[in-house]
């Protein structure tokens, strides 16, 4: 017998840090949603979070030109000085904040900023606070990278944000961090100043939790209000907190791949080591792109938060003309993050009981052919969210809303 002929074929084993991991509520919903559009089915997807305009003009010479000047090869490992230089402008211009070029790092989106910093600095076991309801690559990269997410539950009534006592109580030896994120994906709740403070003192009593703030919804607020980022409310904390942000949402550029972050230079170090493995530089194209993006015209980006703005509006206010839900109002992002308690236990027209979140949102997909996202693919039921970075022309059409009446009771 050759030794061959022992060895079994094994079916592939997936390695148990990727194995409590599934695929996103959100990817199953989008696939569902475009094939009911194959099958002709005049399908709304409200669940994307990525704006619908055009990336700037300007922005997309200046990668044309780029190319054209032969910059297509390797750059930089963790950006291009050019680059990091106009995110230094940008941190100091927007947010009075001063970073060094080595205290910047660029990556393939801001989801690779937050794997480079949780793959650079977790143990085994080590933990991670997140509030929810929060997005949801955040537990699964804390997975992936075989830390523990410490999920805590921050409902409406605190207008889906953390509280310090909540945060005091969460906070162990184990713990390596706290990941907040304003505005947030998926509720549009942002923190004001004033919300911050109280859990910046909360972090100033436990030096060993460092502070990571997802900033990627800055531009996007409205109501005027005022955003301000954690590392420049206490300097005292600056030492320990990772400012993340990207030009996806705000320069409609979700598909250039460009995200950045400004903390501390060990952990920016440490964060370029993780990419040098995995993707090495980000894209010299988006790179030049991004450049023309942070130092370019800004303008527009209130114009296009007026149109969000308004569409804000419409959502909200046809969902809380609607019985059974009830609809916070955001103060940024785009997306809304209704409850929807009052329609559990109700029958839809076919027959079926809404027993969750998730039934709702199937009711809605298959019987009103509206895509949006359940409550608990965001770690908070029962809940939905919809992304109204769609047109609005898709929006007013989609409205199933007003035809609510139609599960009966
Ligand atoms: C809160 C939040 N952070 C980060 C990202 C990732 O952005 P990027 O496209 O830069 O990877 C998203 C994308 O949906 C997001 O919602």
């Amino acid at each position: 017998m050759t030794i061959n002929a022992t060895v079994k074929e094994a079916g592939f084993q997936p390695a148990s840090r990727i194995s409590s991991i599934g695929v996103s509520e959100i990817l199953k919903i989008g696939a569902r949603a475009a094939a009911m559009k194959r099958e002709g089915k005049p399908v709304i997807i409200l669940g994307a979070g990525e704006p619908d305009f055009d990336t700037p003009e300007h922005v997309k010479q200046a990668a044309s030109d780029a190319i054209h000047r032969g910059e297509t090869k390797y750059t930089a490992l963790d950006g291009t000085p050019e680059l990091k230089k106009a995110i230094r402008e940008k941190f100091q211009r927007e947010n009075g904040l001063a970073y060094e070029l080595d205290e910047i790092t660029v990556a393939t989106g801001a989801k690779q900023i937050l794997f480079n910093a949780m793959m650079a600095s977790l143990d085994p076991g080590d933990e991670v606070i997140i509030p929810t309801p929060y997005w949801t690559s955040y537990s699964d990269i804390v997975h992936i990278c075989e830390g523990k997410p410490v999920l805590i539950a921050c409902d409406a009534s605190s207008g889906f944000r953390l509280t310090a006592e909540k945060l005091e109580a969460a906070i162990t030896p184990r713990t390596r961090w706290v990941l907040l994120n304003s505005p947030s994906n998926p509720s549009g709740a942002a923190y004001s100043a004033a919300d911050y403070r109280p859990l910046l003192e909360v972090l100033l009593r436990h030096p060993h939790v460092w502070l990571l703030v997802d900033d990627m919804y800055e531009h996007i607020v409205y109501d005027g209000f005022r955003f301000v980022t954690p590392a420049q409310l206490e300097p005292g904390l600056k030492n320990r907190t990772l400012t993340v942000n990207g030009v996806s949402k705000a320069y409609a550029m979700t598909g250039w791949r460009i995200g950045y972050a400004g903390g501390p230079r060990e952990l920016i170090k440490a964060m370029a080591v993780v990419q040098s493995q995995a993707t090495s530089c980000p894209s010299s194209i988006s790179q030049a792109a991004s450049v023309a993006a942070l130092n370019g015209p800004q303008d527009f980006l209130k114009e296009r938060t007026e149109s969000f703005q308004r569409r804000r509006d419409l959502v909200v206010n046809g969902l809380n003309a609607i019985d059974g839900l009830d609809c916070r109002v955001p103060e940024g992002a785009f997306y809304t993050f209704s409850g929807c308690a009052g329609v559990l236990g109700k029958v839809t027209p076919s027959g079926k009981r809404i027993k969750t979140d998730t039934d709702f949102c199937a009711y809605l997909l298959e019987d009103a052919h509206v895509a949006v996202v359940p409550g608990s693919a965001f770690g908070l039921s029962p809940f939905f969210r919809i992304s109204y970075a769609t047109s609005e022309a898709d929006e007013g059409r989609s409205f199933p809303f007003k035809t609510s009446a139609a599960y009966r009771h």
